[in-house]
């Protein structure tokens, strides 16, 4: 049980990633509060936590604004009474297209929720962190947050600029006993995934050098340990999960 007695945020919990996230933050102990904007999926993954004896509630939220990120936090201390943890999932991937093609639109919705929907959840998370004496955020960046992926400009730049934002708040909390880090999966068997990519799943499981495309599971079995004391030295970081993709 590494989160014996904590309080958690995920967004974007409702499926994916986030979802296996908030299942396992449960599984060791904490106590979840899932955030995203559809409450039907976010309904089923909260009773799936506590039919196995966990403790969980949803808060529908929209990470693209504002009032809702602050009301997330707002609605986790009414609840709970504290917040420890945080892992900033919530993000999107629209259809990859070369950068001159690529539309407005698609553009500031992509900056709307994988940049600004980020920082408006950390600008809520952090006092009510700092109040609890302590915590952790884990952002959920990509191995487009390192290298380019061409076709798909926006969701690179936000990449790139998750692993910005971590590392600054990482510095300006380092003494302040939150930790900060980001994680950079490759590709992960996911419905962001299968929607934008649904002809490609030869290519996806090849590209990746231990020749399969991951598992949800397995990047929250890493969200989980860099939430947790066992990653007490750990912030300020980026860490591939990716099946060996960053080390070609
Ligand atoms: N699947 C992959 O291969 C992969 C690889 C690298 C990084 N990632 C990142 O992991 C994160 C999760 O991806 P996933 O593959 O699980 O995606 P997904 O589409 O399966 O799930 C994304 C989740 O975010 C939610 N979401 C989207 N916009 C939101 C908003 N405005 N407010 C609140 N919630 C919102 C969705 O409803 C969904 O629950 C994303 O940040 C993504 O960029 C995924």
């Amino acid at each position: 049980m590494l989160l014996e007695n904590k309080v958690a945020i995920v967004t974007g919990a409702s499926l994916g990633i986030g979802r296996a996230v908030a299942i396992d933050y449960a599984a060791n102990g904490a106590r979840v509060v899932l955030a995203g904007r559809k409450e039907g999926p976010l309904q089923e993954v909260v009773a799936l936590i506590k039919a196995a004896g966990g403790d969980a509630i949803y808060v529908r939220t929209d990470v693209s604004v504002p009032a809702d990120c602050k009301h997330l936090v707002e609605a986790t201390l009414d609840h709970y009474g504290r917040l420890d943890i945080a892992c900033n999932n919530a993000g999107i991937l629209k259809q990859p297209l070369d950068t001159d093609l690529f539309s407005i639109e698609d553009w500031q919705e992509t900056v709307n929720i994988n940049l600004n929907g980020m920082f408006y959840c950390m600008k809520y998370e952090i006092p009510a962190m700092l109040a609890a004496g302590g915590g952790a955020i884990v952002n959920m960046s990509s191995v487009g947050g390192k290298i380019a992926l061409p076709g798909l400009a926006a969701y690179v730049a936000t990449k790139h600029a998750n692993v910005g934002l971590t590392i600054t708040a990482a510095l300006e909390y380092a003494e302040r006993n939150i930790r900060v880090n980001a994680v950079g999966p490759a590709y992960i068997e996911t419905p962001l995934v299968s929607t934008n990519f649904p002809d490609m799943w030869d290519i996806l499981n090849s590209s990746q050098p231990i020749g399969r495309i991951g598992q949800p599971e397995e990047v929250a079995h890493l969200v989980t340990f860099l939430s947790s004391h066992k990653a007490s030295f750990a912030t300020g970081g980026y860490y591939p999960i990716d099946g060996g993709f960053m080390a070609r």
